[in-house]
């Protein structure tokens, strides 16, 4: 392992701003802030519950899951164009750029907008022109995974798995979202079955509210590639054992977290010894708009709860880089990029 220098406290949070990295783990729809919630509802002729911005941000306080879930969906109901996919999409991949990402792999609930009259060609195409931009206008690679809603059936997960079919080369994966709780991965095996002779790449939130027998199923079961959270991995040493030794990724979200209080406050998250663990972790942003900040806010206030070093830097940016699904060649690619920055910070 390459070893890095020491870096002072103080100049933590430059680095890890200026570090490149992959973000694996942000739903679009919670990229989604206040400010274009009003402009998107003036632009489709709709009414918002709130009054103001002020107020909107005010109602972002959780006491689990399904609360957050509850707002969430509220602020999908103003997505109704293909332009406006989009520039939710742009506005998140300027921010992502801003933050060094250089690479991030975005989730999205075409079940959501499809229950709103919002047909799944009108989501994926805005989204993916938003990717193809990014790459030319930004430099940053991104790419999409449909996922389907747990709260719903297997049936309609079937469903929207066949309406995004002709826009197969759009889509990189297949993710699992929404309620965790009493709806167990096994609830899908059919759908992922399917979604995995297609040739999609295929992940599931698994451990976030629900318990480590979640993550396994994911694993058995559905047979994904990596966990979204998995936090709750910790509380099973055997589990623990086979994360590692398999090298599976968990795309870790801090901020969403403590705002979904699976975690009492920040210093009291278990990204550190889930890191020192050897596990493959990433840090990520789950709905940015919501919970606080944006993928460097979660780096940064992190580190800066938990103690976290340099160290503990270029172990999470190489593993979002290990973890992505990037072609192999870009992955070294990115590594190259992130050595330099760690060779000729001061
Ligand atoms: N959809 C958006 N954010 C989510 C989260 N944190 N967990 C499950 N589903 C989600
Ligand atoms: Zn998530």
């Amino acid at each position: 392992m390459k070893t890095i220098n020491p870096i002072a406290a103080e100049h933590l949070p430059a680095l890890l701003r200026r570090m490149p990295k992959a973000e694996l783990h942000m739903h679009i729809e919670g990229s989604l802030e206040p400010e274009m919630m009003f402009a998107l509802a003036q632009r489709n002729g709709l009414d918002l519950p709130y009054p103001d911005v002020a107020s909107v941000r005010r109602a972002y306080v959780f006491g689990n899951l399904q609360e957050f879930l509850d707002i969430y969906h509220a602020g999908t109901l103003v997505l109704r164009t293909e332009q406006d996919f989009y520039d939710m999409a742009w506005a998140y991949l300027q921010r992502a750029a801003a933050d060094n990402v250089v690479h991030a792999e975005i989730f999205f609930d075409s079940q959501t907008h499809t229950a709103h009259g919002v047909s799944t060609d009108v989501v994926i195409n805005g989204l993916h022109r938003a990717c193809v931009d990014a790459q030319a206008v930004l430099g940053i690679r991104a790419a999409l995974i449909l996922c389907f809603l747990r709260h719903l059936s297997e049936r309609e997960a079937f469903e929207a798995l066949e309406q995004a079919l002709p826009l197969r080369d759009k889509l990189l994966g297949i993710g699992l979202a929404s309620s965790e709780r009493g709806h167990p991965p096994e609830k899908f095996a059919s759908v992922f079955a399917k979604a995995r002779s297609l040739g999609f790449r295929l992940v599931a939130h698994a451990g976030e509210e629900g318990p480590p027998a979640y993550i396994w199923s994911a694993l058995d079961v559905l047979k994904v590639e990596r966990i979204d959270h998995g936090v709750r991995a910790m509380e099973d040493a055997a589990l623990v054992a086979r994360l590692r030794e398999q090298r599976i990724p968990l795309t870790v979200c801090p901020f969403s977290n403590v705002k979904l209080r699976v975690f009492p406050a920040l210093d009291k998250h278990n990204i550190g010894q889930i890191l020192n663990f050897g596990l493959l972790a990433t840090i990520n942003s789950d709905d940015p708009a919501y919970f606080g900040g944006y993928i460097n806010d979660n780096f940064t206030q992190t580190f800066a709860a938990l103690g976290l070093t340099s160290a503990h830097a270029y172990q999470l940016a190489q593993n979002s880089f290990s973890a992505s699904f990037a072609e192999t060649s870009t992955k070294r690619l990115y590594q190259n990029r992130l050595d330099e920055v760690f060779e000729t910070f001061q």
